[in-house]
């Protein structure tokens, strides 16, 4: 498959390098067609990958990764261009993080609303789907590695059923997610986002960003 990786930090590197593993072809978007450090990961993944500017990521994939920060999200998206998203599924792993007063950081937007949702609206014929945002980068492409012989629970949400099925199934079953609870329409990223001050706070405490969480059932 083709898809677009929108995004050169941490999670954009790890997410594209997993896809090109997977026998993808990726290409990596950025505010600049020639970022530094999408040219680094370029040299590093072979003849599937690629990079440009968002607009160009966004053209090139079938499907689109939203790998940016929270908080320029929607520019980001902006900039890959309505026409480029229109249809296609849009993974979006961000979170809203407002660290503009220091660690701990809130979320710029919650509880009756998500950064997700806004990007729904933003981009009506995008088909959002919400997931991997809960956990650390290196967990997101390898359920199994928090824990030897343990694997949490990952959580999906969108609008479209079969968007979300198509999700777990291209990427969350093959990166390890054997349970995935889908939580419906888009509104549950609401409390996917929010976890994210519980998780800044686990890790603040223990100083270890290698967990998952997991939803015990009863019978
Ligand atoms: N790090 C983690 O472990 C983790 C885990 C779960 C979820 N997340 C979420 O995943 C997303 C990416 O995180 P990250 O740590 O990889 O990188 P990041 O530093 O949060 O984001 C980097 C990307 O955001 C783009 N960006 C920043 N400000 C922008 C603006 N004003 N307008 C347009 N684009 C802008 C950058 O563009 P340029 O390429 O042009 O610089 C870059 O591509 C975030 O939303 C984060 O909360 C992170």
């Amino acid at each position: 498959m083709k898809i677009g990786v929108l995004g050169t930090g941490v999670v954009g590197n790890t997410i594209g390098s997993a896809l090109i593993r997977a026998g993808h072809e990726v290409r990596m978007g950025s505010r600049s067609a020639t970022n530094e450090k999408a040219a680094q990961w370029v040299a590093q993944n072979g003849s599937a990958a690629s990079q440009g500017s968002f607009a160009d990521a966004a053209a090139f994939g079938e499907v689109i990764f939203n790998c940016t920060k929270g908080e320029g999200s929607l520019e980001a998206l902006g900039q890959a261009g309505e026409n480029n998203l229109a249809g296609k599924v849009v993974v979006d792993i961000s979170n809203p993080l407002d660290f503009s007063k220091g660690m701990p950081p809130s979320l710029f937007v919650g509880n009756t609303d998500s950064l997700a949702e806004q990007i729904q609206k933003a981009f009506p014929q995008s088909r959002v789907v919400k997931t991997l945002n809960i956990v650390t980068t290196a967990v997101m492409v390898d359920a199994g590695l928090s824990a030897p012989g343990e694997k949490g629970t990952m959580f999906i949400s969108g609008n479209e059923e079969e968007a979300r099925q198509f999700v777990t199934e291209q990427f969350l079953k093959p990166w390890g997610w054997d349970d995935v609870i889908d939580l419906g329409d888009l509104t549950g990223a609401r409390a996917m986002e929010m976890i994210l001050p519980l998780w800044v706070r686990v890790y603040m405490q223990t100083q270890n960003p290698m967990f998952s969480w997991k939803i015990v059932r009863g019978k």
